[in-house]
């Protein structure tokens, strides 16, 4: 693993967005994996900056999302289809037929999981692949617990982002709402993944990600076996280490 340090948070943000500008740049056909968050949002937004000042072709590129909520609609602005669409897909200019999403809504998720990962793959291989780290070590929608060899999959919400969701659409107590994610092998497909972390309160998992042991319990542990997986902190981020 590569671990690359910002002093400062805007640093931290650029560092990423221009290691995805330059990965676009050289490949104008890339399949790249965004995921949604505090982390990747700074991120979105220097991407977004830099294609400004300095356009690049993105008519080539494929832009999908690593993970989705279900039984929200696409127009709620935590969607993570909402998202990615106002934060990279339309600032970059990237054409709506080059942007992939799992559904919102199906009767069938298990057969969902599997389009979308067939989608995906009938791109191309995935040149890059974004992630953020939970405070409990998740990425994606992928809990403590998921097994290593898992593809894309419908899981649990977690409680806290749950609570949140209903406050913020007003769905019913009794909708359930869940996490359709690409799985841990999807993730580890990927060619290049770039781990990106900042602020303090991702300092202790970014250290046991990083050096503790290789487990089912931390899914982020698994990237320490990613043959080109480059960790991207800043300063508080990486105050463990
Ligand atoms: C959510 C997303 C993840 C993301 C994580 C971290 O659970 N499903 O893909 O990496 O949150 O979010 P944040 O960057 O806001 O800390």
């Amino acid at each position: 693993m590569k671990i690359t340090i910002t002093d400062t948070e805007p640093q931290f943000f650029d560092r990423v967005a221009w290691r995805v500008a330059v990965e676009i740049a050289d490949k104008p056909e890339a399949v790249i994996g965004f995921s949604t968050g505090r982390t990747t949002k700074g991120i979105h937004a220097s991407l977004a900056d830099i294609h400004k000042k300095y356009p690049f072709d993105t008519s080539g590129m494929t832009v999908f999302g690593l993970d989705e909520i279900t039984n929200v609609s696409r127009e709620y602005f935590g969607s993570c289809y909402y998202i990615l669409l106002h934060e990279v897909v339309e600032p970059l200019g990237v054409p709506m037929e080059n942007y992939l999403m799992p559904p919102v809504h199906s009767d069938d998720f298990t057969r969902e999981c599997q389009d979308y990962q067939a989608a995906i793959s009938v791109r191309g291989p995935v040149a890059l692949q974004i992630l953020g780290i939970g405070e409990n070590g998740h990425i994606g929608f992928n809990q403590p617990g998921t097994p290593f060899n898992s593809y894309a999959w419908l899981s649990k919400m977690d409680e806290e982002l749950d609570r949140r969701i209903r406050r913020e659409t007003g769905s019913a107590p009794d909708a359930p709402l869940g996490g359709l994610t690409l799985g841990i092998r999807n993730i580890m497909y990927s060619k290049k993944i770039i781990l990106a972390a900042n602020g303090v309160r991702k300092a202790q998992i970014i250290r046991d990600a990083l050096y503790g042991p290789v487990t089912e319990e931390l899914p982020a542990s698994v990237l320490q076996l990613h043959p080109d997986c480059e960790v991207i902190l800043d300063a508080e981020a990486a105050r463990l280490l």
